[in-house]
């Protein structure tokens, strides 16, 4: 058995791929990014000094177009935010698109003879929100969604996502009818825009049913950052799969080294062409880091176990039986 030399290796593999990430990487760094302190980007999303505020009422009154976002907006969580002291609402259109005054100035009170004369209200003089960069975009949410408010978004600004000029926008979309959360349903196709291998890997064979809408990417990850790397929920690895394989757990008188503390030296989470997720086929899962063994220490015994090993080792998470010899061999 020569499980440190092998270990070595993969080791040595670890180090080279690292090496290729890093170098890719860093080509990404190279872009140009212009890094604006953040007062800048707050001093894009004040609004407009000249305009005032003038309400949603006299924000829509005048267009029939918005009466579908009005409606939805009115029965969305957003619209149900009333300030307990004036009963007037805490959200409203000019909370994100800024104050309405001068754009509503020129259209009259009459909505047919505004439709036919083709009167518009006019836009330039909202925030010019969806042209904003990506960390102004978010502000305009953050004033409100603190930390505080939204503990999930505490880890927000140092996110692979908000590093990467990925806004609020990006995936919450507010009028497309009442609901401004991302629903189950429709969460991976949104998250597959932007990661269309993922969508592959859970079209293989083994995958958990994700595509079966029986589980959702936030089952995992956090979207809005996490102390873990690729946004994952928990502390480690094993923390996130063990919330629902809770038998994989431990601690076990005999575990399996510390392989186990990390399922994804042998799962694929988000499928695999073999069975049960597994990263490789086996024997090979199990040959990256043992040598196959015989059947006994006589020279006649010479029959390699190449096969599956877990027709024998099947408590290959851990196990607290120790084997024949009194040690742990993860047999039963
Ligand atoms: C919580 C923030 C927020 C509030 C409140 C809000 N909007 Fe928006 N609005 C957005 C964002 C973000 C976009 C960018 C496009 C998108 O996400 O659909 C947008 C886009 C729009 C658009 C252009 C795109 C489209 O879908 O036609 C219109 C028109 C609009 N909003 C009207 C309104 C009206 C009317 C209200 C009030 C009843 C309102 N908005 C309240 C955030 C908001
Ligand atoms: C003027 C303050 C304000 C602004 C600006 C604002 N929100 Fe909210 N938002 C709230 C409040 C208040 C709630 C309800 C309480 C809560 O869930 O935190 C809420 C709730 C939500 C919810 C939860 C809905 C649910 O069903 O649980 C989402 C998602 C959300 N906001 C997204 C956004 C996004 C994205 C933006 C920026 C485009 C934004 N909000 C801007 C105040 C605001
Ligand atoms: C990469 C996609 C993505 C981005 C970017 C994103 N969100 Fe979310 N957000 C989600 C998903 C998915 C959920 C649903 C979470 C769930 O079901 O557990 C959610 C849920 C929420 C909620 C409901 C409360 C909660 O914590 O579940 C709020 C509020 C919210 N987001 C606000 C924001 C704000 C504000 C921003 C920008 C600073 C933002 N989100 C950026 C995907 C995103
Ligand atoms: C069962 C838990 C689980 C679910 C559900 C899940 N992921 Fe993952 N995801 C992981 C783990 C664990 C990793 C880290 C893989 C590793 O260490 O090799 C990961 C890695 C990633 C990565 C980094 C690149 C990669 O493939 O290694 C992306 C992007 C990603 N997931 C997106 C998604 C999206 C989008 C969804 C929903 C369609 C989703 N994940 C659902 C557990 C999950
Ligand atoms: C607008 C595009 C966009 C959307 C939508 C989006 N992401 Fe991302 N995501 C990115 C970018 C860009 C990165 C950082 C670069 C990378 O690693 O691909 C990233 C990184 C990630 C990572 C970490 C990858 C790693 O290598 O560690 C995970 C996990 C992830 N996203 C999950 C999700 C999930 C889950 C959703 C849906 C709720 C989602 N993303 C929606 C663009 C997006
Ligand atoms: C939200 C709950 C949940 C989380 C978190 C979760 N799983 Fe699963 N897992 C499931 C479900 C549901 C199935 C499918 C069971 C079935 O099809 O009978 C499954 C199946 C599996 C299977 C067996 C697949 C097969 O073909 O039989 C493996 C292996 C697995 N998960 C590993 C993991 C790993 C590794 C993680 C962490 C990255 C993880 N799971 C996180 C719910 C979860
Ligand atoms: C050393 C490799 C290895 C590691 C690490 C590993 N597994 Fe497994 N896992 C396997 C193998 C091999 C099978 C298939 C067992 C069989 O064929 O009998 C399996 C099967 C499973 C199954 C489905 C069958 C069952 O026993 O329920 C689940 C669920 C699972 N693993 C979850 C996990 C979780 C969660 C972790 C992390 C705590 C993890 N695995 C870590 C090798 C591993
Ligand atoms: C990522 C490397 C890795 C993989 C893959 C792996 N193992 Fe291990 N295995 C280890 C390490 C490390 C130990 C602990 C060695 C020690 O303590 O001497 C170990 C220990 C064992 C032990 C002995 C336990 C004991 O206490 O003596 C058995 C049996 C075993 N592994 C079987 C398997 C089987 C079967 C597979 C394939 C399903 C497998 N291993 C996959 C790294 C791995
Ligand atoms: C026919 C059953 C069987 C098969 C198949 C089998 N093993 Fe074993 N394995 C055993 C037995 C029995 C022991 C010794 C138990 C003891 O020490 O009491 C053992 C011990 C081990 C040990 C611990 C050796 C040590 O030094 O303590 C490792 C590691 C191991 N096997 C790996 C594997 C790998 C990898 C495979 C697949 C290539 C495999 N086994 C296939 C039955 C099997």
């Amino acid at each position: 058995m020569n499980v440190t030399n092998s270990m070595k290796k993969i080791g040595w593999a670890a180090v080279l791929a690292g090496g290729a990430l890093a170098v890719a990487a860093c080509a990404g760094l190279k872009q140009d990014k212009p890094l604006l302190p953040i007062e800048s980007y707050e001093r894009m999303i004040v609004g407009r000094f000249d305009a005032d505020y003038v309400g949603t009422d006299n924000c829509v009154k005048k267009c029939h177009k918005h009466q579908k976002i009005t409606d939805d907006f009115r029965h969305s969580v957003h619209g149900e935010q009333i300030r307990p002291e004036t009963g007037l609402p805490l959200v409203n259109c000019e909370s994100c698109h800024g104050p309405g005054s001068l754009a509503i100035e020129k259209i009259g009170d009459d909505v047919a003879a505004n439709d036919r004369q083709g009167v518009k209200c006019d836009t330039s003089k909202f925030l010019d929100i969806m042209n904003l960069p990506a960390p102004a975009q978010s502000l305009i949410c953050l004033k409100c969604h603190s930390a505080a408010s939204t503990p999930s978004l505490a880890l927000w600004n140092a996110s692979l996502h908000a590093l990467n000029d990925v806004s609020c926008f990006d995936c919450h979309k507010l009028h497309q009818g009442p609901q401004q959360k991302v629903s189950r349903e429709e969460m991976a196709e949104m998250c597959y825009a932007c990661h269309p291998e993922v969508k592959a890997e859970n079209g293989l064979f083994s995958h958990h049913p994700i595509r079966e809408k029986k589980m959702a990417c936030t089952d995992c990850h956090e979207p809005h950052g996490s102390t873990q790397e690729h946004l994952l929920k928990g502390n480690t690895v094993k923390e996130t799969c063990t919330r629902c394989h809770m038998e994989k757990q431990g601690p076990f008188a005999f575990e399996h080294g510390d392989v186990t503390e990390n399922c994804s030296n042998c799962h694929a989470p988000h499928g695999s062409v073999n069975n049960q997720l597994l990263t490789a086929s086996m024997p090979f899962l199990c040959l990256q880091c043992h040598s196959g063994h015989t059947a006994g220490s006589t020279p006649e015994s010479t029959t390699l176990f190449n096969n599956r090993c877990t027709d024998c080792h099947s408590q290959i998470h851990g196990t607290d039986i120790p084997s024949a010899n009194g040690q742990g061999a993860l047999l039963q």
